[in-house]
């Protein structure tokens, strides 16, 4: 990491993105004050924004700032309603997201989903819900190869028939290397690691069965229990509580961390990291909140700024090593509830005390609770 400064790449995108972000750079302003940490912000447009911007989902200039940075604070991108006649491939989700997810090597991906007591009248299912989903995030489905979508010889009279084939692949080290990092997290945590696979109908889920159970070896500390991915969306609904770490491929990982979310309330409250394998001391790193662009209450302060706030918190942790600082930021997170800020996803008129604010006010509140 370089010494002399925290560089920051943040990377709004689209809909709510913007107006997060704002909110999660005045806390994190707010940090920098308090422990006098030498923090250098570069702000960059991705996704429409760079489209609009550049003519690119991923405009040059962002990339190489994010190669000069240490890490990536990142909003949110996509608006599935613009312009159709832009080609898939060059959309932001797959030209921005997955592009730099692949750039960077983020293979590990960690969405920790936790139920604020304050906030138990969100969750009909439980109050003690502290569960961490692992997801493997450079592999599987979204990235196998072939990847297309290709016509195929119509029979007589028939109009053309398309077939669309996208491609489930993972080797051995794939598998591994995000094994490690779960069982290594479930270690600082309650020691339970649950891996998801489908064993019982893929070949994928064979292998990835065989492997985290040979990395289990290592962890002897850790208890280790293998669940069908039908089976795990059914017993986070009926018995969440019963999750620590849940490790899982990644398209079984982007199913299940959203299923998972609606646990803590609201999408959000969720954080995210994504990280890059260890080169000395440094891991390169990129946050973003689990929830996505939400253009339906984009600009109107509505949206929760939280999960962008403690993605914010997982960077100083994750990147810099600065835990006192996100402890700080999950603190006052932790505090703005209590005290009552409730943005509408999280707002019940049932619950006294509980005042509706917005986006702002929001983040003004945890921004003075530092
Ligand atoms: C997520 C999102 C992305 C994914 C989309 C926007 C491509 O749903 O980060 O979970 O599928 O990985
Ligand atoms: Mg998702």
């Amino acid at each position: 990491m370089n010494s002399e400064s925290f560089k920051i790449a943040v990377l709004a995108g689209d809909g709510i993105g913007p107006e997060v972000m704002r909110e999660a750079i005045k806390v994190l302003r707010a940090v920098e004050r308090k422990f006098s940490l030498p923090i250098k912000i570069s702000e960059a447009p991705v996704g429409w924004a760079g489209i609009d911007a550049a003519g690119k989902a991923l405009p040059d200039a962002t990339l190489k700032l994010c190669k000069e940075s240490d890490c990536i604070l990142f909003g949110s991108v996509g608006l599935p309603d613009r312009d159709p006649t832009i080609p898939k491939e060059e959309r932001p989700e797959r030209a921005a997201l997955l592009r730099l997810r692949k750039e960077f090597g983020l293979f590990a991906n960690l969405r920790p989903v936790r139920l604020f007591k304050e906030l138990s009248h969100a969750c009909p299912l439980s109050n003690g819900i502290d569960i961490l989903v692992g997801r493997e995030l450079t592999g599987g489905m979204y990235f196998g190869q072939p990847k297309k979508t290709e016509e195929i010889s119509a029979g007589a009279g028939k109009g053309k028939i398309l077939r669309a084939i996208d491609t489930m692949v993972y080797t051995t080290p794939e598998i591994e290397r995000i094994a490690h990092v779960a069982f290594r997290a479930a270690r600082l945590r309650r020691k339970k690691l649950t891996s998801i696979d489908k064993a019982n109908v893929l070949e994928n889920g064979v292998l990835w069965r065989d492997v985290v159970t040979t990395a289990g070896g290592e962890y002897p500390d850790v208890t280790l229990e293998h669940m069908f991915v039908d089976n795990a969306a059914m017993q986070l609904m009926l018995k969440p509580a019963q999750f620590d770490v849940l490790l899982c491929e990644n398209m079984f990982g982007d199913i299940l961390s959203d299923e998972a979310a609606a646990l803590a309330g609201s999408l959000g409250m969720l954080p995210s990291a994504s990280l890059g394998a260890q080169s000395g001391d440094r891991v390169f790193g990129f946050y973003e909140p689990a929830g996505g662009t939400a253009p339906d209450i984009a600009g109107k302060n509505l949206a929760n700024p939280i999960a962008q706030i403690l993605s914010t918190a997982m960077m100083l942790r994750h990147s810099f090593g600065l835990s006192d600082a996100a402890i700080a930021i999950e603190n006052a997170v932790a505090k703005t509830i209590a005290a009552g800020c409730r943005t509408g996803d999280i707002f019940s008129p049932a619950e006294t005390g509980a005042r509706k604010v917005g986006t702002i006010e929001m983040g003004d509140a945890i921004a003075g609770a530092i």
